[in-house]
Formats: C-alpha cells, sequence, structure tokens
C-alpha cells in the first residue's frame, strides 16, 4: 500500500517541543509570522536567533514519541513516506528513512554572506553565529515567510500527494501554504485521507476518517485500520 504522512508540530507536541499555534506556542509574545520572516531577520537578527536557539535548546532535550516511532514501523510495513513541515529531525531520529523536509533543518545554518551551510550540534555557538568560513552573518537554514521553499522537496511533494493511495495528516493546522494543499491534491488523485488531530482543520472537510486525538493514539488507531484494510 502506498502511504504518504504530511506532518506538523502536533506530531511533536508529545515530546514536548511546542506547537506555533496553539496555547502556550508563543515565545515572548512573538508570533512565528513576526519572527520567521526575511524583514525580521533583518531588522534584529539576534532577535530572532534567540527565538531559534530557544528552540534549539527545546528539541535537543526532546526524544522521538510514540507517534514518530510509529511512523518509522510503518515505514517497515508499508511503502510510506513522511513529508514534515517540522524542522525538528525528530522523524530521522526515530529512524524514518524516507523523509522529505519542506521547511529545512533548524540544525542546518547558512552564511548570507558566502553562503556555506553548516551544521550545529550545540544550542548556539553565540548569537548571532558567525560563518566560519567569512565570518558573515549567518541565519538558520529554514524557510520563512514570504521566502520560496526547496524546489527538490515541493517538487517530491506534489508527485508523492499524486502518487498515495492513502493520505494521512497528522498534526498540523493546516494554514501554512503550500504544505496544506497537499491532502487536497492527494484526494483529487484518488487517495483516502485520514487526519489526526485533537481539534478539526480545513482537512477534515474532506477526510474519510477524522480521528480527533492526539498524535499516537490517533495514529496507532490509523495504524490499526490499515493493518485490516488489506491490499487495495
Ligand atoms: P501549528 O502550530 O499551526 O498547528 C499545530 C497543530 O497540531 C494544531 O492543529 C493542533 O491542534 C495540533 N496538535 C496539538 N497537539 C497535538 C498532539 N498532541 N497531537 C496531534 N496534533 C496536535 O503547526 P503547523 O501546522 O506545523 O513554518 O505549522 C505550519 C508551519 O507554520 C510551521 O512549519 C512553521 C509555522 O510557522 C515555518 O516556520 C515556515
Amino acid at each position: 500500500m502506498r502511504v504518504v504522512v504530511l506532518t506538523g508540530a502536533g506530531i511533536s507536541a508529545e515530546s514536548g517541543v511546542p506547537t506555533f499555534r496553539d496555547k502556550g506556542g508563543l515565545w515572548e509574545g512573538a508570533k512565528p509570522e513576526e519572527l520567521a520572516t526575511p524583514e525580521a531577520f533583518r531588522q534584529d537578527p539576534a532577535k530572532v536567533w534567540r527565538w531559534y536557539c530557544w528552540r534549539r535548546e527545546v528539541i535537543s532535550g526532546a526524544e522521538p514519541n510514540e507517534a514518530h516511532r510509529l511512523l518509522a514501523e510503518m515505514e517497515r510495513e508499508f511503502d510510506l513516506w513522511v513529508i514534515t513541515q517540522n524542522v525538528d529531525g525528530l522523524h530521522q531520529r526515530a529512524g524514518s528513512r524516507k523523509v522529505v523536509e519542506l521547511h529545512g533543518n533548524i540544525w542546518r545554518q547558512r552564511c548570507t554572506s558566502c553562503g556555506r551551510k553548516w551544521e550545529d550540534e550545540k544550542a548556539c555557538m553565540g548569537i548571532p553565529p558567525k560563518c566560519p568560513s567569512c565570518g558573515g552573518l549567518a541565519r538558520p537554514d529554514v524557510v520563512w515567510f514570504g521566502e520560496a521553499l526547496p524546489g527538490e522537496a515541493v517538487r517530491k511533494s506534489f508527485e508523492l500527494a499524486g502518487w498515495a493511495e492513502v493520505f494521512i495528516v497528522v498534526g498540523t493546522s493546516g494554514l501554512v501554504q503550500p504544505a496544506a494543499q497537499l491532502p487536497f491534491v492527494a484526494r483529487g488523485f484518488g487517495a483516502e485521507v485520514y487526519v489526526v488531530n485533537p481539534q478539526p482543520t480545513p482537512h477534515v472537510q474532506i477526510a474519510d476518517l477524522f480521528v480527533q486525538d492526539k498524535a499516537s493514539s490517533g495514529l496507532r488507531r490509523v495504524f490499526y485500520e490499515l493493518q485490516n484494510k488489506g491490499p487495495s
């Protein structure tokens, strides 16, 4: 069975990583739309870096949860890909191998002067970090509002949406494009759509099954449904 899973911040909530738009997701009262932008970085790179360093610290103390692990287990049973909007790397740490990162990775940064990219294991080496090659200002290698997504990741995601027989949407508010479009594309190509979220989202309207639950128990239920569905 060809299965594609779109994940958002909600899948990492049980690992203790705050989501963006739920209660408690704000950082110093600022919305992500006010921090994750090229304008915010131009105006105050240190402030934006403080937010990312705080997030790195939270993520470095977090472990993959049952929902991440279930997806790794499902990859062994089905022909399964994960498309994630998350930058935390927890899917890979849980053992998923076929992962498309639509919004980049928080552990990577790139120089705004020479373009060099490098990974950092520590929360932050100084704020704002400097490029080890040219001393230029570094920025997180993630996608901000108003910026283009990595072309290859977008191409692959839309291809997967057309390829899926089952498309599972877990822990995303469905408010940020183009990721939010993917379940609709999959549906248009005939996939069955499953939504796992404690709250209704815009994807519920096209869902064959809406599991109103947190990611771990909700995915456990979906896994069971798929195992009992038999070959399509
Ligand atoms: P949001 O913070 O917008 O939404 C989190 C979703 O997770 C909501 O629908 C919650 O109901 C749900 N949720 C909360 N706890 C959950 C749990 N335990 N299990 C399952 N679901 C749970 O996060 P995203 O949709 O991922 O982009 O946000 C999309 C993008 O907006 C992010 O990738 C980021 C942000 O700005 C960039 O930084 C470019």
